[in-house]
C-alpha cells in the first residue's frame, strides 16, 4: 500500500514487510507544522538529532539531549496521522549499558508516543538492539558514516572503501541478527550498499548510500534548501526556500519602513468585528 492511500498510522511490521518491494520514503522531521507538511507522503518521519546541526546550529550532533530529543519528538507525533514516527537515540543515552538504552528508550516512547527509536552502531551495539528489541522496543539500526562517532572517525567521510566494507557488512548482519526492524545505512559506497541490501533480511534505508537500498532517507532542510550554504553530494534540492524566505523578510522590513503595513485591511477599527481572524 503506498503512503498517501493509508488513512491509519505505518506501523514497524508494516515498513518491514517493505523489504524488496515498494521503496520506503523517510523524511527528517523536528517540528509539529513540518511534520503535518510531510506527513501525507512519507511512510517514516525521523526526528534525526540532526536537529542539533539543523535548527540548533551546533557543529556536530554530540550535545543533542534526551529532552530535546522528546520535546521535538512530541511536537512530531502532533503533526504527524500517519507516518511511522521514529525518534533517534541521542549520543551518550545508550552506549554505556543495554539497561541505559532501555531506560532511555522507554522514556522516549513514553514520552513522545513514538513506535521506535534508531540508535547508530554495528557490532558494538548488536547486544543493547537485542536487549532491546527483546524488551518491546523497535529498533531503527545506523551504520556507515555515523555522525556520533565525528571524533573517532576524523571528520564526516564516506563508507565502505578498502576493508571497511567487511566491517560494515558484518555491522549490517549483527544488527538485523539482534532483532533491528530496518537499517539506516548512511555515507557508504554503492558496492557495499547493495551486498549489505541482498544479504540482511530487513529493509535498508540509505542516506548517501545509493539506490541499491530498499529506500532513501534525507535531511527535510537539505532537500529544501533551508539549511546551510554546502548541500552534500548525495542531496538533491528540490525547492529553494531559504532563498524565499529570505525574500519575504526583505519585502516585510520594506514595507515597515516605507509605512506600507499594516495597511488598513490589517488594523483593528474601534467599532469593527470583535474576532482577530479573518
Ligand atoms: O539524525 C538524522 O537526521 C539521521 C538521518 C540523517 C538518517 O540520522
Amino acid at each position: 500500500m503506498s503512503a498517501s492511500s493509508k488513512t491509519t498510522r505505518l506501523t514497524v511490521p508494516e515498513l518491514r514487510a517493505q523489504k524488496g518491494g515498494q521503496p520506503i520514503v523517510c523524511l527528517t522531521a523536528y517540528t509539529t507544522p513540518m511534520a503535518r507538511f510531510l506527513d501525507p507522503h512519507v511512510d517514516m518521519l525521523l526526528v534525526g538529532d540532526s536537529l542539533g546541526m539543523v535548527i540548533y546550529g551546533m557543529d556536530n550532533t554530540l550535545a543533542v539531549t534526551v529532552e530535546m530529543m522528546a520535546a521535538h519528538g512530541r511536537a512530531v507525533m502532533r503533526g504527524a496521522a500517519r507516518a511511522c514516527v521514529i525518534v533517534d537515540m541521542p549520543f551518550g543515552s545508550y552506549q554505556e549499558s543495554p539497561e541505559l538504552a532501555f531506560r532511555n528508550a522507554a522514556r522516549l516512547m513514553a514520552e513522545t508516543g513514538c513506535a521506535g527509536v534508531k540508535l547508530e552502531g554495528g557490532e558494538e551495539m548488536a547486544e543493547t538492539v537485542h536487549f532491546l528489541t527483546r524488551r518491546g522496543i523497535p529498533v531503527l539500526g545506523h551504520i556507515g558514516l555515523m555522525p556520533q562517532s565525528v571524533n573517532t572517525a576524523g571528520g564526516f567521510k564516506v563508507q565502505g572503501r578498502g576493508d571497511q566494507g567487511t566491517k560494515i557488512r558484518g555491522d549490517a548482519q549483527a544488527i538485523a541478527e539482534a532483532g533491528a526492524f530496518a537499517i539506516v545505512i548512511e555515507g557508504t559506497v554503492e558496492r557495499v550498499s547493495r551486498e549489505i541490501t541482498n544479504a540482511v533480511s530487513v529493509p535498508t534505508i540509505g542516506i548517501g548510500a545509493s539506490p541499491a537500498c530498499d529506500g532513501q532517507v534525507l535531511v527535510t532542510e537539505d532537500i529544501v534548501g533551508l539549511f546551510g550554504e554546502f548541500t552534500p553530494r548525495f542531496v538533491k534540492r528540490y525547492a529553494e526556500l531559504g532563498e524565499e524566505l529570505s525574500e519575504a523578510a526583505k519585502r516585510f522590513a520594506e514595507d515597515v519602513r516605507a509605512r506600507r503595513f499594516p495597511g488598513p485591511e490589517h488594523v483593528f477599527s474601534f467599532e469593527g468585528r470583535a474576532k482577530a481572524t479573518p
